[in-house]
């Protein structure tokens, strides 16, 4: 059984992470703004207080997990916010960037001395956010979010290799949940059991790299 951290867990994809981790006996620190009848359902730790964009999440998560050490962390809140077609939205962009660019390095700050030799790392990123896919217009404060969380995660994997701590950069695919309006090809509980795979096979040899739920290498 390891210990197992989420954030975004009261919905969505990170509810689903939430049930199949704690369905199959790993200790789960479901970490969320608040928590969702669903969630309490699951019936393992909830955490709620802890808003990824507020700078004082390290504080809200020492208190809550006190000397506890954390196996895996899997950074999966986020949000979109679509560009309506009037310009690029500057206030957006800029509330995206807090979210799902700082959001993840505030967790990696706060929760990095509660990892020890073999813990992971997994960032939900997008293939919005690559830039090899051939991005198609709009989104830009999402697309480019994710783009600046893949530097970060990958500077990461470098930087934590001697303490072999392992980083994976993750995309869920397209998957029908509240932020894509129900639309998708995949659901989340699919997507889930992709993305803990992923993280269960993480090692030295794959840290560093952007996976699809589905296993496939994704191009930056
Ligand atoms: N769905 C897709 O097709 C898709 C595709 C590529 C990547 N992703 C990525 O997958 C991840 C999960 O997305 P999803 O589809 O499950 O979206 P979702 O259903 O909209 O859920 C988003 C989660 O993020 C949380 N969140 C938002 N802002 C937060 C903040 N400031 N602090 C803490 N938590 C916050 C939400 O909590 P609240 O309820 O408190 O708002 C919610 O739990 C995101 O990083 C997203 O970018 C999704």
């Amino acid at each position: 059984m390891a210990t197992w951290l989420l954030t975004g867990a009261n919905r969505g994809i990170g509810l689903e992470l939430a049930r199949q981790l704690h369905a199959r006996g790993e200790s789960v620190l479901a970490a969320c703004r608040s928590s969702s009848t669903e969630l309490d359902a699951v019936g393992c730790r909830v955490v709620e207080g802890i808003d990824v964009a507020d700078d004082r999440v390290g504080e809200a998560l020492d208190e809550a997990l006190g000397d506890e050490q954390v196996d895996v962390v899997v950074s999966n809140a986020g949000i979109l916010r679509r560009d309506a077609g009037t310009g690029i939205d500057i206030d957006a962009a800029r509330e995206q960037f807090e979210v799902n660019t700082l959001g993840p390095l505030r967790l990696v700050n706060a929760l990095l001395p509660r990892l020890g030799r073999g813990a992971k790392l997994g960032f939900v990123s997008s293939m919005a956010g690559s830039i090899g896919d051939g991005p198609s217009g709009g989104n830009y404060g999402y697309r480019m979010s994710k783009t600046a969380l893949n530097m970060a995660a990958v500077n990461l994997a470098g930087e934590l290799e001697p303490r072999e701590i392992y980083v994976a950069v993750l995309h869920p695919g397209f998957v029908r949940t509240e932020m894509t309006g129900g639309s998708g090809n995949v659901d989340a509980a699919d997507a889930a059991a992709g993305l803990i795979a992923r993280l269960d096979e993480l090692d030295a040899s794959r840290s560093g790299s952007f996976v699809h739920a589905d296993g496939r290498e994704l191009p930056w």
